[in-house]
């Protein structure tokens, strides 16, 4: 029987039944996530309306002017996912320290890292943005969380998924069996099953990439992205076209349709040469996400979910999507060693 149409919440109860008898949690963990992304939804489409557009006063640790929904959907996560004994701590893009859950509440095994709202200088433009997250295991939640207790590997996460807050809200998921879209019915106030068993192409002739940046990156990227633009002229004899959004979610999702490849490589313009992106709330949740569609995810020297962190919200180069594309990057790295 087809399962399109199945409620987020129905779906999960029955994959996770399928696999591990202890994992009402974890449902209900993603319940509350779902609650909290379709608040984020609303608020999102209502900013303008209720002037919770622009930037705020302060900066996030990784130095970025927060926008007022930066720091909005943060709260919004964090009340959402604290009350239902999910959870033994939280980590955010927008906060510096671990999020503990207060005194009075009850805590959980999990541990989740998010992206409160990603891509959110295009919230001002009225271009999708979005919430990204990622599960792990707690240790041991008897005591206070440590960040060692998050310093697990990319391939230690049980569930990854990501809202898109665009012309639909969707929002995509992963427990390590597949990747599933669901999207935000709006009559009933539910994320229904529309995208089973998504798959990335494992061919692409479409590349996403911040162009301007390129005199920063390393040759083997500029080989990769000059050959793509010199289309059947060059190496490749084919033509690429090229997609930039500047929300990862809006990119990711859309090389999950229909492939393709998304770099934000390392360049020497960040800060210690490293990329832009996040390694616990962008790259390794998307990582999971991608690798579970059929695709690839690396610095161009590493698989990312084997990067071992070291800090909370360290920032690593990513190249993602079609596994022949990216296979052909690590090779283009490997050969200009
Ligand atoms: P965030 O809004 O959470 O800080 O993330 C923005 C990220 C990512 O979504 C996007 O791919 C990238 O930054 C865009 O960067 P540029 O503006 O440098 O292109
Ligand atoms: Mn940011
Ligand atoms: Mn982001
Ligand atoms: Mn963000």
């Amino acid at each position: 029987m087809s399962s399109i149409g199945k409620s987020i919440n129905q779906f999960i109860n029955e994959q996770q039944n399928k696999t591990d008898s202890n994992s009402d949690d974890l449902s209900g963990l993603i319940a509350d996530i779902a609650s909290a992304c379709k608040k984020i939804a609303h608020l999102v489409n209502r900013s303008a309306i209720t002037g919770i557009g622009g930037a705020s006063a302060s900066e996030n640790v990784q130095g970025e002017v927060q926008k007022k929904l930066d720091i909005i959907t943060n709260d919004v996560m964090v009340e959402q996912l604290n009350h239902h004994g999910h959870l033994a701590a939280m980590i955010s893009e927008e906060i510096e320290d671990i999020i503990q859950i207060p005194e009075h509440l009850p805590k959980g095994k999990y541990l989740i890292a998010f992206d409160p709202l990603d891509g959110s200088s295009n919230i001002d433009i009225n271009i999708s943005v979005g919430t990204i997250f990622s599960i792990l295991r707690c240790s041991d939640a008897s005591r206070e969380v440590r960040s060692d207790d998050f310093l697990q590997a990319g391939t230690e996460q049980i569930c990854a998924g990501f809202c898109v807050y665009g012309p639909t809200t969707m929002m995509i998921l992963t427990t390590g069996n597949g990747v599933n879209g669901f999207t935000l019915d709006s009559e009933i106030d539910e994320f229904v099953l529309t995208h089973p068993d998504m798959t990335i192409p494992e061919d692409a002739a479409e590349f996403a990439v911040n162009i301007s940046n390129q005199r920063f990156w390393e040759s083997s990227v500029q080989r990769y992205i000059n050959e793509c633009i010199q289309g059947v002229d060059g190496e490749r004899e084919k033509n690429f076209n090229m997609r930039w959004v500047a929300s990862m979610v809006s990119d990711v999702y859309r090389i999950l349709i229909r492939g393709g490849i998304f770099l934000y490589p390392l360049d020497t313009k960040s800060a210690n040469s490293s990329g832009k992106l996040r390694l616990m709330y962008e790259a390794n949740p998307m990582s999971f996400i991608v690798e579970q569609a059929g695709g690839l995810s690396t610095t161009g020297y590493q698989r990312i979910m084997d990067i071992k962190p070291t800090d909370l919200h360290q920032r690593v180069p990513v190249i993602l999507g079609s596994k022949n594309e990216v296979e052909r990057i690590i090779r283009y790295h490997q050969e200009d060693k």
